[in-house]
C-alpha cells in the first residue's frame, strides 16, 4: 500500500545547480526558486552555505536566500556543513537547515574533508545551536546504496549512521543514492535495515538517476511506507565529489507518477514544467525529465 500523501522536497536549486561549471547568475537562481514556489512545492532547498573555495557556484548563497519570495507554508532549507555555515545561514534568514553526512568514510573525506566521526561532531554542534535558535534540522546520509570510492555499502552501516543522526535531533533523514547505482532490491534491503532503527515517518529518499533506476527505487521506498521524496526539476543535479553521477529523479516525472497513483502532492505539473523549461533554457541544456520531453498526450 502507498502513502495517501507525499511530501516532495525540491532540490534542483541546490543539488541541481551545485554541479554546474558555469556560474549561474543570482537572479536566474532566484527566478527558478520563485517559479518552483508558484508550482506549489512544499519544500524547496534554496542553496548551500558551504565553503566557496569548494563549491564556487554556491558563493551567492546569502543573496539567493534573501532575494527569493518566501511563500507562506513553504520551507526553504539550506545546506550547512559546519557551524560557520550554520551561522551564515541564520544571518541570511534561514528558518531551516540541512546537515549532511555519509555511510562511507572515503566519501566523507572527499566531500567534507573529515572522518565520519568528525562529521558527526560537526553535525552535533550545528544541532545544538539550531535547537537553541528553534531551527529545525534535516539530515542527509549519502552513499546509502553505494559509494564512488568504497563500492558496496552495507545496510547495517547506513542504519547505524541514520540512527545516530536521528538520535542527535534531525527531524527527518534523507537517504541519498548519491551516484544513482542502486536497484529496487538493494533499496528494499537498505530501507528494511534503517526502518528497524528509525521510524519510517522520519525517512526520505533522495535518488540520483545515473543508471535510470531513480523512479523504480523511489517506488519501492513508497511501497515500504516512505512518504517524503527528494527530486530535482528537469532532473538537474550531481555532486562535485561524486564524479560521473547524474542528476536526481526529475520532479516532473515523480509528480506524474504520483498523480497517476492518486497520491496527493499539491504540485501543479504545468507550472513545474514551466520552471523546468526556464532553467534548461538558462543553462542551455536539454531537460532530463521524460515527462517534459513527452509530446504525446492522453
Ligand atoms: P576545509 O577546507 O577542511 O575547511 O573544508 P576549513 O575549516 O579548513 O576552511 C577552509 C576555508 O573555507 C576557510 O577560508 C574557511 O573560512 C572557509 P580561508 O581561511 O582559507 O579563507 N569555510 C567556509 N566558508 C563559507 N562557509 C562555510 C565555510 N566553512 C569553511 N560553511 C568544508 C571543509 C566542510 C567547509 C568543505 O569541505 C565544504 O564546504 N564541503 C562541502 C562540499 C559540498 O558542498 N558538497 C555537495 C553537497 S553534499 C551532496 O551533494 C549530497 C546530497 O545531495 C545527498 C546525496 O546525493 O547523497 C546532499
Ligand atoms: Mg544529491
Amino acid at each position: 500500500t502507498f502513502p495517501k500523501q507525499v511530501k516532495i522536497v525540491e532540490v534542483g536549486a541546490r543539488d541541481g545547480l551545485q554541479n554546474e561549471k558555469n556560474i549561474v547568475p543570482t537572479p536566474t537562481k532566484i527566478k527558478l526558486i520563485d517559479m518552483l514556489s508558484e508550482a506549489g512545492l512544499p519544500v524547496i532547498e534554496a542553496t548551500s552555505f558551504v565553503s566557496p573555495k569548494w563549491v564556487p557556484q554556491m558563493a551567492d548563497n546569502a543573496e539567493v536566500l534573501k532575494g527569493i519570495q518566501k511563500f507562506p507554508g513553504i520551507n526553504y532549507p539550506v545546506l550547512t556543513p559546519n557551524i560557520k555555515g550554520f551561522q551564515a545561514a541564520v544571518a541570511a534568514g534561514a528558518k531551516e537547515v540541512s546537515i549532511f553526512g555519509a555511510a562511507s568514510e572515503q566519501f566523507t573525506k572527499k566531500n567534507t574533508n573529515c572522518s565520519i566521526d568528525e562529521s558527526l561532531q560537526r553535525s552535533d554542534e550545528i544541532l545544538r545551536a539550531a535547537r537553541a535558535a528553534g531551527i529545525p534540522v534535516r539530515g542527509y546520509v549519502s552513499c546509502v546504496l553505494g559509494c564512488p570510492y568504497e563500492g558496496k555499502i552495507s545496510p547495517a552501516k547506513v542504519a547505524e549512521i541514520t540512527k545516530k543522526m536521528y538520535s542527535m535531533g534531525c527531524y527527518e533523514i534523507s537517504l541519498g543514492d548519491t551516484i544513482g547505482v542502486g536497484t529496487p532490491g538493494i533499496m528494499k534491503d537498505m530501507l528494511s535495515a534503517v526502518m528497524y532503527e528509525v521510524p519510517v515517518a522520519a525517512l526520505a529518499v533522495h535518488c540520483h538517476d545515473t543508471y535510470g533506476q531513480a523512479l523504480a527505487n523511489t517506488l519501492m521506498a513508497l511501497q515500504m511506507g516512505v512518504s517524503v521524496v527528494d527530486a530535482s526539476v528537469a532532473g538537474l543535479g550531481g555532486c562535485p565529489y561524486a564524479q560521473g553521477a547524474s542528476g536526481n529523479l526529475a520532479t516532473e516525472d515523480l509528480v506524474y507518477m504520483l498523480s497517476g497513483l492518486g497520491i496527493h502532492t499539491g504540485v501543479n505539473l504545468q507550472k513545474l514544467l514551466e520552471a523546468g523549461a526556464f532553467i534548461c533554457q538558462a543553462l542551455n541544456r536539454k531537460t532530463c525529465s521524460k515527462v517534459a520531453q513527452a509530446t504525446c498526450k492522453l
